[in-house]
């Protein structure tokens, strides 16, 4: 698959098979995050990367919308340290963002399927991975291959009318 096909085929995927991924596969879509741009190349990020299936049960817990973690084969826990201030907060956040397509974009070109996860108990999902204080579990990433249907290019995504989203020379 190339670039655009991946792109394309990207959708949260939630709903996993049992299939391990391979490691090489996971050290791909995670060099994907570590080669992603960041503010000032200051690249603030750590990643988690967690298999156990325990682990990724306990996981599941720590937000309303982290249920697929349950059953994925694999997730990746964004990290990041806490911000000393707004600027650094804002340029994080659009720095965990990218990391977070790259690795998205990645795992699609590869069949896995990469579903988001926000945290809602950041103590628990910090104790759970063993993060320091001074640091917060951004996101999580659950990955896995579909088990609704495999990631093919998306013909009409569910999106707000390209023409209203871009303007052209002006607002
Ligand atoms: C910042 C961010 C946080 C998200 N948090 C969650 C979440 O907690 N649980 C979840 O199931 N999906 C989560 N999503 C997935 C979005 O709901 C999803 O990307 C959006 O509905 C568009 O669908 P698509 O990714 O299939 O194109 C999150 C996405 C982003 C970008």
């Amino acid at each position: 698959m190339d670039a655009w096909d991946a792109i394309r085929a990207r959708r949260n995927v939630r709903r996993y098979t049992s299939t391990p991924i391979p490691d090489s596969d996971l050290d791909r879509i995670l060099e994907a995050g570590w080669r992603s741009p960041s503010a000032r190349n200051d690249q603030h990020w750590d990643f988690v990367l967690v298999t156990d299936h325990a682990a990724l049960q306990d996981l599941s817990t720590v937000w309303m919308g982290a249920g697929h973690i349950a059953a994925a084969q694999a997730a990746i826990a964004l990290v990041m340290p806490q911000p000393p201030d707004e600027r650094t907060k804002l340029m994080d956040q659009y720095d965990l963002g990218q990391a977070t397509m790259a690795m998205a974009i990645a795992a699609t070109e590869l069949g896995v399927g990469t579903g988001h996860s926000a945290i809602g108990d950041e103590d628990r999902a910090r104790a759970i991975l063993g993060v320091p204080d001074d640091h917060f579990v951004a996101y999580l990433l659950g990955l896995g291959y579909p088990a609704d249907r495999p990631l093919r290019p998306i013909r009409k995504p569910n999106r707000r009318p390209f023409d209203e989203v871009v303007h052209r020379g002006r607002w």
